[in-house]
């Protein structure tokens, strides 16, 4: 049975995920990043995370090139951020953003994500038309638990925030 790709976007898009900006720094300086919804944790011995670009997307060529990446999970109240990394319309997407290099392998890490995750790339699978990409993971780190730090989460092409429920 064939599966049309509209309801298969459609169906998928019913499983909620979080949002990160991917980022790496090229040879020249130029900081590159691109929004991915499919980030996931992936072993704890060696520590790998992992996510999943699609095979032809040229940001992912250049982040491949750099040979590390680092994860940026943003906050509830970056949703811009979200659509302007997501663009190939915008080619400067980090203009106006402010970021500071990760501290191993000197990717942008972008102010105000509530935590963030240094890579090496270890290993890049061919998955349809996409590639797993797994990293090891260098250095890692949360924002204060004080500052009480909010997720932004992306369902049926929307974003929203977090809810506790009681
Ligand atoms: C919330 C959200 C999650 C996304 N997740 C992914 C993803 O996991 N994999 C992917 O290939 N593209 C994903 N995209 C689309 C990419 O951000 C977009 O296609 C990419 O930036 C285009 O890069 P390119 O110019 O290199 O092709 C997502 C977009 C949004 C808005």
């Amino acid at each position: 049975m064939s599966i049309d790709p509209a309801q298969f976007r459609h169906v998928l898009g019913h499983f909620p995920t979080g949002v990160t900006v991917i980022t790496a720094t090229l040879a020249d300086g130029t900081p590159v990043g691109f929004t991915i919804g499919s980030f996931t944790s992936v072993s704890l011995d060696p520590p790998l995370v992992g996510f999943l670009p699609m095979n032809d997307s040229a940001r992912w060529a250049q982040i491949d090139g750099s040979g590390s990446f680092c994860v940026n999970i943003l906050a509830a109240d970056q949703g811009e951020l979200c659509w302007r990394f997501a663009k190939t319309s915008i080619d400067h997407p980090f203009e106006g953003v402010p970021w500071q290099p990760s501290p191993i392998t000197g990717s942008p890490l972008i102010d105000g994500v509530i935590a963030w995750i240094d890579c090496r790339i270890e290993n890049v699978v061919e998955a349809g038309d996409h590639v797993f990409v797994l990293g090891r993971v260098l250095q890692l780190e949360h924002v204060d638990p004080a500052t009480d730090p909010a997720p932004l989460l992306f369902f049926r092409g929307q974003l929203g925030d977090f809810r506790v429920l009681s």
